[in-house]
């Protein structure tokens, strides 16, 4: 991708209605697929991390049609699974491979999990031990806690389990293999994660309470199919809440964001820097906040950002980090060790990356420290294939002078797969 510095930077102006939200779009297919009849997804992420997730559960034998924005899936119930004929291939989706473990543990059949090179370095011991301790039968290829996965369900015990990290994937993979359990299953975690899992669970009829950072689930509930409106997710919201606010000029309208309280980080950090954002037409969907968010550019100064904060903004880091570094003063992110296990390790290569247009940036071993303010120049960007690191870089590219080229620039497919045209017809940019 090249960006051609222009002395004038084109302010941001217009609307843009953001695609559906990753977590939930996974979520729905699993539990529409666990479902009895038929479930209609509207709004849906056709990124290629969902396309994952609906391959797999085509494998196990659900009938699953995607007409382009409207999915329909043929729930065969709880027990309507049947074994796949060949390894099931997560491509580079932690939470296709994380969730889906914790259902085919409650499978009477063997099943591998696969996926690209990235997943097959991501930790699963978070999950595999679990797991495990719930009665599943997990091996690690290729000795190393990671993908491939064999899996060997079976009957399996409810469990109160402490994780040890906030995440949302470790906690919905427990509680999806809490639907087989024998009794009731509990995950208690450090700092509450995003509870995609707990209201779409509900929402299709599960018994699942929350009290603080614990969750629990009573198995013996029937699922019943269900009309699911995927919101717009907030994570890809944030590239453009972030060239909203530092374009000078800039009046943008991003409709139907996912806001989430559990999500919603990005916002009370974009606040707490002197972003001008409003929200509009606020409404729920299937038990999920949405509203209309109204984003004028803002002179940004720096900030703190740790503790339980950084679960509900842990995907928009690296965005956060362009922002700290156009910011005045200093930025510190800290408790977010996390980072260094995602598509790629977010501290070293946001870090690396600041650094070649010359901001100061310093990795930290649990986030960095960010000196904004001063002018920054373009780069080349390695993203690593991570899709918000290529979409960070993007918005960076619209205030650096001189010209960025971003490697790999493809994986944004991830997860907002028109992510250069909605860019280029908002910034006025030729991004190819
Ligand atoms: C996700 C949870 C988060 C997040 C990921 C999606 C989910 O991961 O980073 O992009 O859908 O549950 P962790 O649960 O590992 O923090």
């Amino acid at each position: 991708m090249r960006g051609n510095m222009q002395t004038q930077i084109p302010a941001l102006k217009g609307e843009i209605t953001i695609p559906g939200d990753k977590s939930i779009s996974h979520r729905a297919v699993m539990l529409g697929s666990l479902a009895k009849g038929t479930t209609e997804i509207t709004h849906f992420l056709q990124g290629e991390d969902c396309l994952s997730t609906i391959s797999c559960f085509q494998k196990l034998g659900i009938d699953i049609e995607n007409d382009g924005d409207r999915i329909l899936i043929h729930g065969k119930g709880l027990y309507g699974l049947s074994a796949p004929d060949q390894i099931l291939d997560c491509g580079n989706s932690g939470t296709t491979t994380r969730l889906l473990a914790g259902i085919l543990s409650g499978q009477s059949f063997s099943s591998t999990l696969t996926g690209d090179a990235s997943i097959c370095k991501r930790p699963m011991k978070r999950i595999i031990e679990p797991l495990m301790q719930m009665g599943a039968r997990i091996t690690s290829l290729n000795q190393n806690n990671c993908a491939p996965l064999s899996i060997e369900g079976g009957s399996l015990s409810g469990i109160h389990y402490h994780s040890p990290i906030a995440s949302a994937q470790v906690k919905s993979a427990i509680l999806l293999a809490g639907l087989y359990a024998d009794a009731k299953t509990s995950v208690t975690e450090p700092y509450v994660s995003r509870n995609h899992s707990e209201i779409m669970l509900s929402y299709f009829g599960a018994d699942v309470s929350a009290h603080k950072t614990t969750v629990s689930i009573t198995p013996g509930s029937v699922l019943e199919a269900r009309k699911v409106v995927v919101p717009g997710d907030i994570s890809s919201a944030a590239y453009f809440i972030a060239a909203g606010l530092l374009v000078p000029g800039s009046e943008l309208l991003l409709k139907n964001v996912g806001i989430n309280p559990t999500r919603d980080g990005i916002l009370k950090v974009a606040k707490a820097m002197g972003g001008d954002i409003t929200m509009l037409n606020r409404t729920k969907d299937n038990g999920e906040e949405t509203a209309d968010l109204l984003i004028r550019s803002s002179a940004l100064k720096g900030t703190l950002i740790g503790d339980s904060l950084i679960p509900t903004l842990i995907d928009e880091i690296p965005v956060i980090a362009i922002m700290a570094a156009f910011a005045e003063g200093t930025t510190i992110i800290k408790d977010a060790a996390e980072l260094k296990v995602k598509e790629s390790n977010r501290i070293q290569v946001m870090t690396d990356n600041l650094q070649a247009m010359g901001c100061e940036a310093e990795p930290t071993e649990d986030g960095m420290i960010i000196h904004g303010g001063k002018s920054l120049h373009g780069a080349t960007i390695h993203s690593h294939k991570d899709h918000r690191i290529a979409m960070s870089f993007s918005v960076a590219s619209l205030l650096a002078h001189g010209e960025t080229n971003i490697l790999d620039k493809d994986c944004v497919n991830i997860s907002f797969p028109h992510f250069y045209e909605e860019f280029n017809r908002l910034t006025g940019r030729s991004f190819s």
